[in-house]
């Protein structure tokens, strides 16, 4: 090709020239039309100038149904001969299918930008929602505060020492998430067993699971050591640890195993919970996708995020009878 990097829009004279004839065309044989005839062409003219610029001596259009999207022009041939029919039919094949293959590249990338927007609005949409709420509590609190100093109502000074910061701490909390999973995260892997990090998870809820008369039953097999970030992956299990205890809010059993195979690790991590629908199964990966009254959705997107992070896979399986259970490979 003889030029990468030209505009074909109106300005350009040979792609005015080809949007109109459709047609390739060859600079010797324009050059012989010019010649052979009295009458003046100024539009061929300008086409044979900009060849020439260009150092092309051949033009074919590229079309998407009637619209130019790009020229294939080339140079002299290696063996200096003129470009035969045969050449030229050739090419109108190959721009034919270079035709195809870029009005598919440019129709993705349009797909791309506009998936990019809706998700964009939908973590947006998501945020407003989680930062509303807390929002109003402490706009509702700080009105009040000044009257309950001058008029010595303890209670609601109590009150706003406790709610205030408690507010304050969910809106923190949501950001940090949302950065957690917006982010790309650097990880800071060594060598690991997967059983110590489950161990320390598990202790982190263990007083809960007491209270909520939460039998834990683990089965945790000799498994090998991974490259992983233990931060990161302690995340990733108290996020499904406490979606299992959430999910049982009369008592039942989490049920975790480890087991190795071939080369990879596997994980379950089975609730006796109130289990999720199908519909809600296809969704609960996504941000912001929460059936909780004060759930923001963003554990099991971050936990997804961490898990892709270490090479690994995670599904779920749910029966509304008997539970939830997740399964990751690594
Ligand atoms: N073990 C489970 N049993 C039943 N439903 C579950 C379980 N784990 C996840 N879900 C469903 O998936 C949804 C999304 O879970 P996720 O952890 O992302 O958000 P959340 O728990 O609602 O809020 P957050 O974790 O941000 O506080 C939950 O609201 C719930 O409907
Ligand atoms: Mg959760």
């Amino acid at each position: 090709m003889a030029d990468k990097k030209r505009p074909i829009d109106g300005k350009n004279p040979l792609a005015t020239y080809l949007q109109k004839t459709k047609c390739p065309i060859v600079l010797e044989e324009i050059i012989l039309e010019l010649e052979s005839t009295n009458k003046t062409n100024p539009e061929l003219e300008s086409a044979k100038n900009e060849l020439q610029k260009i150092k092309a001596v051949v033009a074919v259009p590229l079309f998407a149904e009637d619209r130019l999207i790009g020229v294939l022009t080339l140079g002299d041939k290696k063996n200096k001969e003129m470009y035969t029919d045969d050449d030229i039919d050739f090419l109108k094949t190959v721009s034919n299918q270079l035709a195809v293959g870029l009005e598919r590249a440019r129709l993705h990338q349009e797909m791309v930008a506009k998936e990019k927007l809706a998700s964009l609005g939908t973590a947006a949409a998501g945020m407003v929602h989680e930062i509303k709420n807390p929002l109003a509590v402490i706009e509702g609190m700080s009105e009040s505060i000044v009257s309950a100093f001058e008029n010595g109502k303890r209670q609601t000074i109590e009150d706003y020492k406790k709610i205030v910061p408690q507010e304050l701490k969910r809106i923190n909390n949501l950001v940090q998430d949302l950065l957690t999973y917006s982010k790309p995260s650097e990880l800071n892997k060594v060598s690991l067993n997967m059983n110590n990090i489950l161990q320390d998870a598990l202790n982190t809820y263990a007083l809960e699971c007491e209270k909520k008369q939460i039998l834990t039953e683990k089965n945790l097999g000799t498994i090998p050591n991974k490259h992983m970030d233990f931060e990161k992956m302690k995340q990733a299990f108290t996020n499904l640890i406490l979606n299992a205890i959430q999910a049982m809010p009369n008592g039942g059993k989490l049920y975790i195993e480890t087991y190795s195979k071939y080369d990879k690790i596997f994980i379950k991590i089975k609730d006796s919970g109130t289990g999720i629908t199908k519909k809600d199964l296809k969704n609960m990966f996504d941000p912001f996708y929460s059936t909780k009254e004060k759930g923001t959705g963003l554990g099991l997107a971050i936990t997804y995020k961490i898990i892709k992070e270490h090479q690994g896979e995670i599904t779920a399986e749910s029966d509304p009878r008997s539970g939830t259970v997740f399964t990751i490979s690594l």
